[in-house]
């Protein structure tokens, strides 16, 4: 536990910190002030939690399973969202102070000096960004109120699936209004091939007759703008996505939350792969941050992003400290939510929506490997997450029972099972499957690696989210460059 003392001298440090002119430096105060609220705040609220019946049993644990606090994310995420409106001014500052306000010396002529510029430049309050972060607080705030719906009355799947979606829309009407860049560059070896030229074709000309419909019954046009973007010399191959850009964009916001609440069941792996995730998202934003050779628009998205991921990297700190093993809480479909929909928000107004796919790989291939059960060809049961044997204290594969086999359920499991991707239990004499290990890649880790404890196996799973991510900053600004021909530390849109 941590001491009054240091609570206090953290606070203080915190305060002092904050520098209006400093956005970095504001939103790292501001982290630490979140983490200390968080801290402080769950082992408070935890036992009411559990008296309104927001509670949950440690499936993992020795009988009798403790009964924790269940939805604690509640916690951190409405600390993050009012952090957020709180740091508004914060961020904005250098816009608003004008020459008579209670600023310093030093600060005042500073801002007096720039918004002279801005009046010259005719570069006045940025309304686009600010408009950014509240679609973006505006969005977060309904995909809390969701997954707190979802703690409370355990939404059914289909009807909560698309939700997400329209908690972006905010989101994407900004985009729409402020960038509206739809384009995507083609690699170089795509239109290298004999008929990849023509391939192109078609889909330009698919996309363009869409495109055409859309705007014929909505009347807005999508399509990227020449000026959109700075192209100071080979110009690279695009193809202009228009409307499919928006359902992509959506499809992340919808995948973004939901990858991360099936990915779950081990305590702290909800929490922990989102802090792996901050800290990828930030060494992917101080590289672009600390290259003096990015554009204006490059640092401002990624600015964008420091300034949404800090703060959420204290609360979630907070919470993974109680829901690290053996967890004393746990943090609920609010919390899974709340954070896959902070990514996606930073992904979708930061511009590096596809970027933000290669970070959650792990995410990917787990709700590929789910398909054939989240869809039920194969039969999927309320809890997937690992079997906990009380004998030795270790997890094992959980297992799903085969009871109607039918021809697609069987090819699936008899492929998976020839590459190793699944164990099966079969009926000795019939050699029919009777049971399979669940199809997600924390059972599928027990299956290669063998069974382990359930802190080894959620550091397990944490390292691989870590090691995928660094590899991925590493392809995107080496082997990315290399295929699409250019890469946009050095050259990008407006
Ligand atoms: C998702 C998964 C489910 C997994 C569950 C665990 C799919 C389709 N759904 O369902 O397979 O079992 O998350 O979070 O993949 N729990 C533990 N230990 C933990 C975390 C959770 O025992 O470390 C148990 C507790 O009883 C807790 C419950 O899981 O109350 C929470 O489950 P919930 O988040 O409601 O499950 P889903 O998100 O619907
Ligand atoms: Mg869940």
């Amino acid at each position: 536990m941590m001491s009054r003392v240091l609570k206090l001298s953290l606070s203080v440090g915190a305060i002092m910190a904050i520098a209006p002119n400093n956005p970095v430096r504001t939103v790292v105060a501001f982290s630490v002030i979140g983490y200390l609220i968080t801290y402080s705040v769950i082992p408070r609220v935890g036992p009411s939690f559990v008296k309104i019946g927001l509670k949950g049993r440690d499936l993992s644990k020795r009988p009798p399973n403790p009964e924790l606090p269940e939805t604690m994310g509640l916690v951190a995420a409405t600390t993050y969202l009012f952090l957020m409106f709180g740091l508004i001014p914060f961020i904005f500052f250098k816009y608003l102070v004008s020459f008579g306000s209670l600023a310093n010396d030093e600060v005042m002529s500073e801002n007096y000096k720039t918004q002279y510029q801005s009046i010259k430049d005719n570069k006045l309050f940025p309304h686009n960004k600010l408009a950014e972060y509240l679609s973006g607080i505006l969005c977060l705030q309904s995909t809390t109120l969701l997954g707190l719906l979802d703690d409370l009355f355990d939404i059914r799947w289909r009807h909560k699936f698309f939700l997400p979606a329209v908690a972006s829309l905010p989101l994407l009407i900004v985009y729409y209004v402020d960038f509206s860049v739809t384009s995507i560059v083609i690699p170089s070896f795509v239109t290298d091939f004999p008929s990849g030229s023509y391939l192109l074709s078609v889909v330009n000309s698919f996309v363009k007759f869409s495109n055409h419909l859309v705007t014929s019954i909505t009347g807005l046009s999508f399509r990227t703008l020449q000026t959109d973007y700075v192209v100071p010399d080979q110009i690279p191959k695009l193809i202009d996505l228009g409307i499919f850009y928006y359902v992509y964009m959506s499809a992340v916001s919808i995948f973004s939350p939901n990858s991360i609440n099936i990915l779950a069941g081990v305590n702290g792996l909800e929490v922990g792969q989102s802090v792996v995730l901050a800290l990828i998202f930030l060494v992917n934003d101080f590289c672009y941050l600390l290259s003096n050779n990015i554009s204006q628009a490059a640092h401002d998205s990624h600015l964008f992003s420091v300034i949404f991921v800090v703060p959420f990297l204290g609360v979630s700190l907070a919470l993974l400290q109680y829901n690290w093993f053996p967890a004393r809480v746990f943090v609920g479909d609010t919390y899974c939510y709340f954070s896959g929909m902070v990514f996606a928000i930073v992904g979708i107004l930061g511009h590096f929506s596809k970027t933000l796919m290669l970070f959650l790989i792990p995410q990917v291939i787990n709700f590929m490997y789910s398909v054939p059960q989240l869809f039920h060809i194969i039969p999927c049961p309320r809890h997937r997450l690992p079997r906990f044997n009380a004998e030795d204290g270790l997890m094992y594969p959980s297992f799903g029972n085969l009871e109607k086999p039918t021809w697609l359920s069987t090819s699936i499991l008899s492929i998976l099972d020839a590459f190793k991707f699944i164990k099966l239990e079969k009926d000795p004499k019939s050699g029919k499957i009777k049971r399979f290990s669940n199809m997600t890649i924390i059972n599928l880790c027990l299956v290669w690696f063998g069974p382990m404890r359930e802190d080894k196996l959620c550091l397990l799973l944490l390292a691989i989210q870590f090691i995928v991510g660094l590899c991925m900053i590493v392809f995107r600004h080496t082997v990315g460059p290399w295929l699409f021909g250019y890469d946009n530390l050095s050259w990008g849109v407006k």
